[in-house]
């Protein structure tokens, strides 16, 4: 018989507070079926040792070891996708979060066979943010602020790590989530095609004792990957957004080179271009590869190899640019709506053959070493 909730809580470098937290769910969830799973990310403080003991020792505990992999999110998913369990509840390692509430919770799917989801929330009755700074408190109430603008169903606290769930809910919301960064209920919320029923529970959200926190910049920036993908993400990719701005950026720093190489330096204007062109496609590829395609970044060798590839599709692109400009405007249509149809089909042709050659293809011919992503 699969237990009746699973737990599970993703885990990165908390050696120290697994042990507990376990004994923290031991004490309150005695008259449940249920059982625990930890989703850990190859943390290097010994958590696979506690966890292998804790695993051999007590059948109510399972984990999972993620090898060169990282992401909250990703981990909570891949802890539902193991269980065969009705209920998924998802709490911090860390003791920050109150599991005298997670009963309370899990009875409410009994009394109400069509609620969706349990949520612990810091924001509403009596439930507070425990020792935050004032600067991470603001942070936390202007981001909830915004998501609350995009979400369908009203949640006081949208980025609680704390909350419970009905399968259902997770099978109908997987394959559309971002499954990125640390905000998986907001991810399941804004997958979600309905309404959700939910029911809200407080707490008080408690210090970290052991450890430290995982939040830091490029948790923030995954955030609002999050939002911006599930929001205009549906009209227009984010990874070709950020491509298009690269380009803008690469367009501005071209007309400022112009401006001090021909205009104040007195350089003829054909190698004034040539050398502002190969400037900002340079300056195009490091800020790509930076940001646009960050997750695939190029180092070392390949970095070099992208470099050139990457400046060949772009001159080829260039071709295709005036070429069909140039068709355009032989067909009377407008030299401006021609000009612009023309740099737009050269942005698409550099995107979509430099994602496939130089971001997809060469890395992958160029990585001899372990695959596992
Ligand atoms: N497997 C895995 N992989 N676990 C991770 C990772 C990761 O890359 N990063 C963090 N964790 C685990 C931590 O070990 C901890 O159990 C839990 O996820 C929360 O991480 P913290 O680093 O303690 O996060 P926090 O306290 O700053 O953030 C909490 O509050 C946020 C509210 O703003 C979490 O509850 C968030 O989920 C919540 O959104
Ligand atoms: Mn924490």
């Amino acid at each position: 018989m699969p237990p009746c909730v699973t737990v599970i809580i993703p885990t990165f470098r908390e050696r120290e507070n697994i042990p507990l937290v376990l004994g923290r769910l031991d004490a309150v969830l005695g008259d449940f079926d249920w059982e625990v799973v930890f989703v850990d990310d190859d943390s290097d403080d010994g958590s696979a040792a506690v966890l292998l003991g804790l695993c051999r020792e007590l059948p109510h505990v399972r984990a999972i070891r993620r090898i060169g992999r990282r992401g909250l999110a990703a981990a909570c998913i891949e802890g539902m996708a193991s269980s065969s369990a009705a209920l998924f509840a998802v709490m911090d390692a860390d003791l920050q979060h109150d599991e005298t509430v997670l009963p309370k919770m899990i009875e409410a799917f009994r009394r109400e066979p069509g609620l969706d989801l349990a949520v612990g929330t810091r924001y509403s009755g009596c439930g507070g943010m425990g020792n935050w700074s004032k600067g991470r408190q603001l942070v936390s109430r202007v981001a909830t602020q915004m998501e609350k603008l995009l979400l369908r169903t009203p949640l006081s606290d949208p980025m609680s790590g704390f909350f419970v769930l009905r399968r259902e809910l997770f099978e109908e919301t997987v394959h559309s989530m971002t499954g990125k960064g640390f905000k998986i209920l907001l991810d399941i919320v804004l997958s979600s095609r309905r309404e959700l029923r939910t029911e809200e529970f407080p707490y008080e959200f408690r210090t970290r004792c052991h450890g430290e926190s995982k939040l830091d910049v490029v948790v923030g920036l995954e955030y609002l990957y999050l939002l911006v993908d599930k929001t205009l993400g549906r009209l227009v990719p984010v990874r070709f957004a950020l491509y298009v701005l690269a380009g803008l950026s690469g367009l501005l720093l071209h007309l400022l080179l112009m401006g001090v190489l021909f205009r104040a330096g007195g350089l003829p204007f054909v190698n004034a271009q040539i050398a502002a062109t190969l400037v900002a496609m340079i300056s195009n590829f490091l800020i790509n590869n930076a940001v646009t395609f960050r997750a695939q970044r190029l180092k070392g060798f390949t970095f070099a190899l992208g470099l050139t590839a990457y400046m060949a599709i772009c001159a080829l692109g260039a071709i295709v640019n005036v070429q069909s400009a140039d068709y355009l405007y032989d067909k009377g249509i407008p030299w401006w709506f021609a000009s612009a149809t023309g740099a737009m089909i050269g942005a698409v042709w550099n995107y979509a053959v430099s994602t496939q050659i130089v971001w997809t293809w060469l890395p992958s011919m160029l990585s001899s070493r372990s695959k596992i992503k």
